[in-house]
C-alpha cells in the first residue's frame, strides 16, 4: 500500500482533553504515538503528553526533520541520537523509538536509539504506533509517501535481524505483517513484539485470526511460551541443530 495522508488533528490540548481519557478507560495499556518535526518538537510533545493512564510514549522519527532538509531523523544516527536524548529528558515514560527501513546504516541508527549510560534510560527502545498526532496535513506528503504491507516485509525482517544483533533493547518488528507465519519470522529475527498496520484494512479480524495461528503454531510444536521463539535466529544463539523444533511433530 502507499498512502500519504499527513493525518490532520484538533491539536495536542483536543487530544489530551477528549481523545486521551476515552482510551485510558479501557483496560489495554495506552501508547501514544507522535511525531514533530524538530527534537525540541518531540520533546515538548513527550512532556505534554506524559499524563496519568499513558503507559508509553512512542516516537515516530522516520518523519521529516526541518533541522536536516526534511531528511527523516531515523535516517542517521546523529539525528537519531539527538532526538533521542530530547525525549528522555522530557518523559519518565518508557519510550519506543520507530525506526525507518530507508537508511543505510540500520544497526549504527539503532545504537544511536540508545541513550549513553550516565543518562537515565528507564525504558526499552521500540518500533510501534499506537495512536498518531500530527499538528497538521503537511503538503509535502503528496511527493514523499509511506509504503507498507508485503512488500516492505524481507527488507524490515533484514534490519529487526541486523537490529537484534546490535543492540540489547526490545523490538517490535513491524512491516508486511499479515499472518502467525509472518510473525514468527519476526520473532526468530529477534522481535520481542510486532505491530500489524496495513492487513487491518484487507482484513479487519485479523488480529484475533494471527493470535489463534501463533497459539496453534506454538502448541503444534510444544513450544510454552511465544516469547521463546524471540531471537532463535541470533548470530550468537544460532545452533543449526536445535531448529528442528520447528518442524511439527
Ligand atoms: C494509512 C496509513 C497511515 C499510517 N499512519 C502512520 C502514522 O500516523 N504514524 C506512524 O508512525 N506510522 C504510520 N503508518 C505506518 C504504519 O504504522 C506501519 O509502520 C507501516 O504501515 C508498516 O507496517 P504494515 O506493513 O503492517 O502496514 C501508517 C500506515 C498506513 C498504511
Amino acid at each position: 500500500m502507499i498512502n500519504a495522508i499527513g493525518i490532520p488533528s484538533k491539536g495536542v490540548a483536543h487530544f489530551v482533553e477528549k481523545i486521551i481519557p476515552l482510551y485510558a478507560a479501557l483496560s489495554t495499556p495506552l501508547v501514544i504515538s507522535i511525531s514533530a518535526p524538530t527534537a525540541d518538537g518531540f520533546a515538548c510533545l513527550a512532556r505534554d503528553l506524559s499524563l496519568p493512564g499513558v503507559a508509553a510514549i512512542e516516537a515516530n522519527i522516520s518523519c521529516p526533520n526541518i533541522e536536516e532538509d526534511g531528511k527523516a531523523f531515523a535516517m542517521n544516527a546523529d539525528s537519531t541520537a539527538a532526538v533521542t536524548r530530547a525525549l528522555r529528558a522530557a518523559t519518565d515514560l518508557p519510550l519506543w523509538i520507530k525506526l525507518t527501513p530507508n537508511t543505510g546504516d540500520m544497526p549504527a541508527v539503532a545504537r544511536a536509539g540508545k541513550p549513553r549510560e550516565r543518562m537515565r534510560w528507564s525504558s526499552p527502545t521500540r518500533f510501534c504506533r499506537w495512536r498518531s498526532i500530527s499538528r497538521r496535513s503537511n503538503p509535502a506528503s503528496a511527493m514523499s509517501w509511506g509504503l507498507s504491507g508485503p512488500a516492505v516485509k524481507p527488507i524490515v525482517l533484514r534490519h529487526v535481524f541486523q537490529c537484534a544483533n546490535a543492540v540489547d533493547i526490545p523490538i517490535i518488528g513491524c512491516g508486511g505483517i499479515s499472518s502467525a507465519d509472518d510473525v514468527v519470522e519476526y520473532m526468530l529475527a529477534g522481535a520481542r513484539a510486532v505491530q500489524v498496520g496495513t492487513a487491518t484494512f484487507l482484513q479487519p479480524n485479523i488480529m484475533p485470526r494471527i493470535i489463534e495461528d501463533l497459539q496453534a503454531f506454538c502448541y503444534h510444536r510444544q513450544i510454552n511460551r511465544v516469547s521463546d521463539l524471540t531471537g532463535a535466529l541470533l548470530i550468537e544463539e544460532a545452533d543449526e541443530s536445535d531448529l528442528s523444533w520447528l518442524d511439527p511433530q
